[in-house]
């Protein structure tokens, strides 16, 4: 394999991580080669860091940052002026890691013109490409973006920006003829020139089935492991707020007790006057 991916040696309890750029190129090779796709939503600048650090291969500016960062209950009222803040804050966190911005309802659905004109602001915040939600509909707007140099990433299955429509975050294409819509949907986007699909909340047999059929990575969340790659958000994976374990994710630390138990610790010592000491003046 060339070097053009992340290696990972592994050596006793030591994780060394060797790794260049990510890039579309890249992202396609990993698919051709087998090795999966490793992305994992940033908000800010030090997680961003810390994503960098670990070698995650795509750093996802979500518009979940609507509900993880600004309390939102959807992702609907996200604004485009909010992501680029988020945006231009996880760029300077990055090196290699490619930044990943979606684009927030509104903004790319009605006029494919004026969806490449807010896209150029996404890429010129620090974007190296965007995703949207949305099947064959889209097609137009896939093909001028990608003519004009920005890469789209299209997201199928459960889209939480129609979340009035479908009713809430439910799972999709459970039935066949939605199946078949998503299936096709996944190959229009692949021929208008999409560089990967994102698969949310579909059965794990019709995403390993698209995955095989397309020649542009799939990255599934709560797809199961037939995809590519798979796509978490922070907060989930972290167990920030601590609280139930969602089905489509799994924590890898509960940092949200960590940090509650340090603040209780950082209150209680500032209270009963042990912190600060002589030894923290400067
Ligand atoms: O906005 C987001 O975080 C997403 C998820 C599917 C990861 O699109």
């Amino acid at each position: 394999m060339s070097d053009i991916d992340i290696t990972v040696v592994e050596e006793s309890n030591a994780r060394e991580v060797r790794r260049v750029r990510t890039t579309v190129p890249g992202l396609q090779q990993m698919k051709s080669t087998g090795r999966k796709i490793v992305v994992l939503t940033a908000y800010d600048f030090s997680s961003a860091r810390l994503i960098e650090r670990a070698g995650i291969d795509v750093a996802l500016v979500g518009d979940t940052l609507g509900l993880m960062m600004l309390g939102y209950d959807t992702t609907v009222p996200v604004s485009l002026d909010e992501m680029l803040h988020h945006v231009r804050a996880v760029r300077r966190g990055l090196k290699k890691t490619m930044l990943l911005a979606d684009m927030p309802f509104g903004t790319y659905q009605v006029d494919p013109k004026e969806a490449v004109q807010n896209a150029v602001k996404l890429m010129q915040a620090g974007a190296q490409a965007v995703k949207i939600e949305g099947g064959a509909y889209l097609t137009e707007t896939v093909e001028r973006m990608t003519n004009a140099g920005i890469p789209v990433m299209s997201h199928l299955g459960l889209t939480p920006q129609s979340y009035h429509l479908l009713g809430g975050h439910k799972s999709q294409g459970t039935d066949p003829a939605a199946a078949e819509r998503i299936y096709k949907d996944a190959l229009a986007l692949q021929e208008a020139g999409a560089f990967a699909i994102l698969l949310e909340a579909i059965p794990a047999t019709l995403a390993e089935d698209i995955s095989g059929q397309l020649h542009i990575p799939t990255i599934g969340i709560g797809a199961g492991p037939g995809c590519d790659g798979e796509v978490q958000v922070w907060h989930d994976i972290l167990g920030i707020p601590p609280g139930k374990e969602l089905r489509h994710t799994k924590r890898f630390a509960e940092i949200g007790d960590t940090i509650e138990n340090a603040l209780r610790a950082y209150a209680l010592e500032v209270r009963e006057g042990s912190f600060p000491t002589k030894e923290n003046s400067l």
